[in-house]
Formats: structure tokens, sequence, C-alpha cells
């Protein structure tokens, strides 16, 4: 099947899909739904869904149950449906649940798909809908050299007979074990599926609802019901092999993001980002790295973010949600998440941008500084030890080690305005809300609590006193 490009461009409106995503993931461990478990930063779902709405628009539902309001946050800014299975019993139960209100939706056709399935892309579905079209029910195969704990496909002179799940596999009754196996992906013509739903019975090893047992049944009913192979491999190392086969456990999903990190890192490479040690480098889907950027590894570059054509990030950075112009340096061990830094700026080593903090151009950020919801005008800079929170911070001020923006009085956070030009002296605390006007200058160790004018020169502590007779000082006469 892999071999045929079918074009991605939207089914129809009688065309729906129908994500199974209420299960916990009990072979992960993890007290996250497993559907939200991440790779390259971004949720198995999301992957889901971003290979399904391509083609099925906004007629995509997703069953929820494990965790319903996470997975359904997880989805926030998409225009999915969810359907609610109070009970996971079984992905055959989650299909009944969703049922009803698909067949009300005017759906015809129908394609489910396992929430578990993160490497699917829209151009397997897309091929997977051109081969199955036909068939009143069809799924995806996928031929390993070890079944595992997958479904096996039982077939008879090559026609499908049934998918046995693993630990109801008998060889005495269902013949010998091939690697052909069920992954996970379903077509189906909702009017002769629908009546077939009723008979599926949790009577089996698992005691579930097996969506699979339809396979049986429907053959049963005389329907034309097919198995589509979709790759063939001898190992599960195969990546055409590999990208149909759901996660169920850390190893799958290691594995997985490994082989989705080494194909962006590719991806950039070809197209003219210079990715240094790229088996390090992790892009994340939805992240913009253009051609003419440098990136070396190990680093991540996750989220929204965009690297433009120019800009260095150096090893070990993480980079989320964030902007980063041309002729930018990111600098070792920074860490970014939200932040905009414009062109012909530097970064680093180990800065910390949080959410809002604004670089405009040619600013800078030095080592040990932390930005939050605060802007840097052209040229101002902060080289050392600082913390800007809440900050206006205009053009060509300069910031001396140890600032503090004392931003929080327990109950609010408040603003420090400071004007351009300024300098403001080593260990000083700007106690917020506080404005230091344009080109005033603040004295090393200050704590400002009021306003500063323009052009001032604002000392705010403790004289120095210099006593004489160190030697006759109490405690040395007791000694
Ligand atoms: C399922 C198939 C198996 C196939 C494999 C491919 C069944 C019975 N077996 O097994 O043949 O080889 O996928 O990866 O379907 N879910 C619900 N509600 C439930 C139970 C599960 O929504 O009550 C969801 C899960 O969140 C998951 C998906 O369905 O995303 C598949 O469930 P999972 O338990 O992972 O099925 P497998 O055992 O992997
Ligand atoms: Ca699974």
């Amino acid at each position: 099947m892999k071999d045929l490009q079918t074009p991605i461009r939207p089914l129809g409106e009688h065309w729906g899909a129908v994500v199974l995503a209420a299960g916990k993931g009990t072979r992960m461990y993890s007290q996250r739904p497993k559907v939200l478990m991440e790779l390259l930063g971004e949720p198995v779902l999301g992957y889901v869904l971003d290979s399904l709405e391509p083609l099925f628009g906004e007629n995509i539902t997703v069953v929820i149950g494990h965790e319903a309001d996470l997975v359904r946050g997880a989805c926030a800014g998409r225009s999915c449906r969810f359907v609610h299975q109070e009970q996971q019993l079984g992905t055959g139960h989650a299909l009944q649940v969703a049922w009803e209100s698909l067949a009300a939706s005017g759906i015809r056709k129908l394609l489910v798909i396992n929430g578990d399935t993160p490497l699917v892309t829209a151009q397997d579905v897309a091929a997977f809908v051109e081969y199955g079209e036909e068939a009143d029910l069809a799924f995806l195969t996928v031929s390993l050299r070890d079944p595992g704990a997958f479904g096996r496909v039982v077939r008879s002179n090559g026609k499908v007979n049934a998918i046995i799940e693993a630990k109801d596999f008998d060889p005495e009754t269902h013949g010998p074990t091939t690697g052909e196996i069920n992954a996970g992906l379903y077509l189906m013509d909702m009017t002769r599926v629908g009546p077939l739903l009723d008979k599926l019975t949790d009577d089996n090893a698992s005691g579930e609802y097996y969506i699979t047992d339809l396979v049986a049944h429907g053959l049963d009913a005389g329907l034309r019901v097919e198995g589509v192979l979709a790759a063939v491999a001898g190992t599960a190392e195969d990546y055409d092999v590999l990208r149909m086969l759901g996660i169920n456990s850390p190893v799958e999903l290691v594995r997985a993001e490994a082989r989705l990190a080494e194909s962006r890192a590719q991806e950039a490479l070809n197209t003219g980002v210079l990715v240094r040690w790229p088996e390090s480098v992790r892009i994340g889907p939805h992240a913009v790295v253009e051609p003419g950027a440098e990136i070396t590894g190990p680093c991540e570059i996750y989220g929204r973010s965009v690297i433009r054509s120019g800009a260095r990030v150096e090893s070990h950075c993480v980079i989320i949600d964030s902007t980063v112009d041309a002729g930018t340096s990111v600098h070792s061990f920074s860490h970014l998440q939200s932040a905009s830094v414009g062109p012909g700026c530097s970064v680093g080593p180990y800065a910390r941008l949080r959410p809002g903090a604004v670089l405009e151009e040619h600013s800078k950020v030095g080592n040990f500084v932390e930005v939050k919801k605060a802007t840097l005008g052209p040229g101002a800079k902060a080289s050392h030890l600082t913390y800007l929170g809440d900050a206006a911070i205009g053009a060509k001020v300069n910031i001396g080690a140890g600032t503090i923006t004392c931003n929080y009085d327990g109950k609010n956070k408040h603003l420090t305005t400071i004007e351009e030009g300024s300098f403001i002296g080593s260990n000083t605390a700007l106690v917020a809300p506080v404005t230091v006007g344009a080109h005033a200058l603040v004295a090393a160790g200050s704590v400002i609590t009021r306003d500063v004018p323009e052009n001032a020169l604002a000392v705010a502590r403790c004289r120095q006193t210099v006593l004489p007779g160190r030697g006759t000082m109490p405690d040395d006469e007791t000694s």
C-alpha cells in the first residue's frame, strides 16, 4: 500500500472519523492517559488528529473517558467533537458509545482509529481509504516477524476469517501463528456495520468488548470484509511498519519518538538547516526551522517555535513556542518558553526566557538571567544574574548584575518601567510598581521604591560608615 501516492484532500460530508482515546494505557505505568503522553513535545493524540484533519475536517469524534477533562483540554483549539465512555469496557464498547451520535450526524462512511497510533500519517489514512473504500468493513494490517501482543489476523486461502486477540489465540483453533497483525485502523460502511454492534460480547480472555470481533460477525452476515496489508517487515525496526503500530509501553514510545526525531532532523538538514549532531536534535512536528539556521545538538525545539534563517541555537537548549530571529544566537543551556527574540540578539548561556519575554533587536540577556512578561527594547542589556519580571525596559538600557524587579507583593504582580538609556547599577532591587525615567542612573545596591525622574541620579542605600580603630573593636578586646 505504501507506494500509493493518494492525494490528501477532504473526503466529503458523509465521511467521518472516530478516535478511540478513552483508555488508561496500563502498560505505560503512568498517571497520564496514554493518548496524552508526549513525543517531541506533542501529545500522542495530537498526532492522530493532525493526520485526520486534512481528510475529515470537522467530522472527527474523539471517545474520551479516563481523565476526560485533561484529554479534552489537550484538544483545545481543534474542532473535533467528544463522546464520553463512562466505563472503559473495550474498543468495541467505545465504538458502541459513539455510534448513535455518529449516525445522527449523517455520516455514512466511518474511519475508526486507535488514539495511540501517533506515527500514522494523513498519507497513510488517505491510502487506506482508497484501498478499503469498496469494502463494508476494512482494517489495516502489517506483517511482523513476531505478532507479540497485537491482534492476529487469521486467514484461510488468503481470505480474512477473523482478528483474534493475542490472549485468545489458540493455534489448535486458529491455525499456525503468522506475523500479520491488526494495526487498529478500520473503515466501516455505517449502514452495514451498525446492526453488528449488538453482537459484540465480552466473552473472551480480557472480559472486554472487542471492536475486532466485528470482522467475524461481518463475515457471518455476508459482508465484504477486507484486511488491507500496509507493510511487511522482518522486524519492527522498519519505519513503514513501526509507523502503523500503536504505542503501549515506554519502550514503544521512546522508539517511535526516536524515529520521528531522526526524520525531522533529517528533513531540516535536507532543506538547508545546518544541523550539527543531528542524532541529538529534536524538532517537534509543528516547529519551523528555516533553511540557513544553525542548530547544534543536543537540543529540543518544540511547539510552535520558529527559528529563522541566520539564527543560531547552540547545544543543550530547550525552545518551546518561541521565535528566534535572524542573526540571533541562543547560547548553550538556555531555556525559552513562549518568548520572542528579535534579530541580532544574544541569549545565554544559561538564560531563561519565560512566557511573555520579548527581546527587541540587538538586545542581550546573559548568563543566569530570567525574564518573564518583560520587554527589552532595542540594544538593552541584562548581562548577568538578573530577574526581570513584569517589566518594560526601554532601548539601550543597561541592567547591572544582580538586578531584581520585585514584581510580587504577595498578592499582586506590579510593573517596573525603565525608560530608554537608563543605567541600573549592580544589585539593585526595583520595588514595583515603579518607573525609572529616561537616561537616569541608579546607584549600585539601591532599593528603589519611588519613581526616579529622567536624567536623575538615585541612590537608595545607607551611606558607608568608616570608623577608625579597627584594632580596638569590642570583639577584639575580649579575645
Ligand atoms: C488493539 C486491538 C488489536 C490491535 C491493536 C493495535 C482490540 C480489542 N484490539 O489492541 O487487535 O492489534 O489495538 O494497536 O481492539 N480504548 C477506548 N476505550 C476502551 C478501551 C480502549 O477508547 O474501553 C482506546 C484506547 O485509549 C486506545 C485504543 O482504544 O487508544 C486501543 O486500545 P488498547 O487497549 O491500546 O488496545 P490494544 O490492546 O493495543
Ligand atoms: Ca494499543
